[in-house]
């Protein structure tokens, strides 16, 4: 695992968001792994960002309101079951950390600590957040995603610190 920059990422973003799954640790005072499968990675306003896509009811939106930075932490398969718990209970009443036996490891550039245990690792600060609004959806199934009307709300966070283990490092680099 070295630290690299956004620019060297070698990275599949539809397996890695859709299959692999990451935790989004959010907080720094009582920081909190979320499983997370929609996001993005890409470019805006100039910068390399990655985005993600968080509920109201989540614990970890109100941690996000309280301290805008986050880390993205993509895991090797033989964490699943981390995954599995950290997407299924919530951090108001569970201490993931200790449920899942995850390490933290100390942000470089945020105060947001990193998963000691991903094998990529981005520290975000976040410049903006958007709220979904149902009356610009065209396709009338994404409706269907929200039975509680519970619409997302976007973060889009700069990528300030990029940490990854070689098969995410691009061969020129
Ligand atoms: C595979 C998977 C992907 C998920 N993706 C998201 C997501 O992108 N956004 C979201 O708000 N919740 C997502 N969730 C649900 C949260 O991870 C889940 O509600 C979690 O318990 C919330 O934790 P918290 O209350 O500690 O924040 C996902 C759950 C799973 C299992």
């Amino acid at each position: 695992m070295r630290r690299i920059a956004p620019q060297e990422l070698l990275a599949t973003p539809f397996s890695i968001f859709d299959q692999q799954w990451a935790l989004l640790v959010a907080g720094s005072d009582r920081p909190n792994p979320m499983t997370v499968s929609w996001g993005g990675l890409g470019t805006l306003w100039n910068r390399p960002v990655a985005t993600v896509y968080v509920r109201p009811t989540r614990f970890t939106f109100s941690l996000l309101g309280e301290e805008p930075a986050f880390t993205l932490n993509f895991l090797p398969e033989a964490h699943r079951a981390a995954l599995d718990l950290c997407g299924a209970v919530s951090g108001r009443d569970t201490d993931k950390w200790e449920a899942t036996g995850l390490h933290r490891l100390p942000g470089e550039a945020v105060r947001t600590p990193r998963v000691a245990e991903a094998e990529l690792a981005l520290e975000c600060r976040v410049l903006a957040t958007l709220d979904v609004d149902p009356a610009q959806f065209l396709a009338p199934a994404i409706e269907d995603l929200y039975p509680q009307k519970d619409y997302h709300r976007v973060f889009i966070g700069e990528i300030l610190g990029a940490w990854a283990e070689d098969r995410f490092i691009a061969p020129s680099a």
